[in-house]
């Protein structure tokens, strides 16, 4: 079994002390930053850019887990990673051209991922296991934090695993959406490596104690 990875979203973050939050999350023991950028087109919520990917490389050395919710991505891809952006994960809805998407983000120096919605197939990224350093299963649909973890999910990403582990994909797997003390073991067992979190650790008084109780979940022993 591979590493566990919690990876905050900044999005749940209060933007009047960003720093000071990234850096209670690297004290907490934050292994990512997730960064929900949305453009109000994708879904409806509109959030940030480049710019606030920037600020954000200067506030931390942790990874940057940037998921593009954003129609056309390949425009920003050449300006995220400028800005710092370790992975860049693009929705399968949008990137018809998902071989050559993913190759471009590689060639940048990113860890290239896609991500599914929930009413998407896994079979759209099944051509494209090779070009892929993420798989990202969403279990909500996108667009807000603090929304339901859809049970259906569990299914979906115990088959993603035994897609990526059939080809031998060494990607990661994370999933994003209502993660939290109560719904991550099950998603952990069901094969996921990687959990977005942001609700549940922004809306706990110690987000250490979060962090430690969800990856203290990801355990048999539990
Ligand atoms: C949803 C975003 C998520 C979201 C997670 O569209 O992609 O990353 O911020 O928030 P929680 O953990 O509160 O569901
Ligand atoms: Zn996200």
């Amino acid at each position: 079994m591979s590493a566990t990875r919690i990876a905050p979203s900044i999005l749940s973050a209060d933007f009047a002390k960003l720093a000071d939050e990234v850096a209670m999350l690297e004290q907490a023991g934050a292994d990512w930053i997730h960064v929900d950028v949305m453009d109000g087109r994708f879904v409806p919520n509109l959030t940030f850019g480049a710019k606030v990917i920037e600020t954000l490389r200067r506030c931390t050395t942790l990874p940057l887990d940037v998921h593009m919710m954003v129609v056309e991505p390949e425009r920003y891809f050449d300006d995220f990673v400028a800005a710092g952006a370790t992975g860049l994960t693009i929705h399968a809805e949008v990137a018809p051209h998902l071989q050559r998407q993913l190759t471009r983000i590689r060639e940048l120096g990113c860890a290239a991922g896609v991500a599914l919605n929930p009413s998407t197939p896994l079979c759209a990224v099944e051509e494209v296991l090779g070009d892929l350093d993420l798989l990202l299963v969403m279990s909500v649909n996108p667009g807000f934090s603090g929304q339901q973890f859809i049970p259906s999910s569990l299914d979906k990403v115990a088959r993603a695993r035994r897609m990526l582990d059939g080809a031998r994909a060494t990607a990661v797997l994370e999933v994003d959406g209502g993660i939290n003390r109560d719904t991550i073991q099950k998603v952990w067992q069901a094969g996921a490596d990687t959990f977005v979190a942001g609700n549940a650790v922004f809306a706990s008084k110690d987000a250490a104690a979060e962090i430690r109780t969800l990856r203290s979940r990801c355990s048999v022993a539990v």
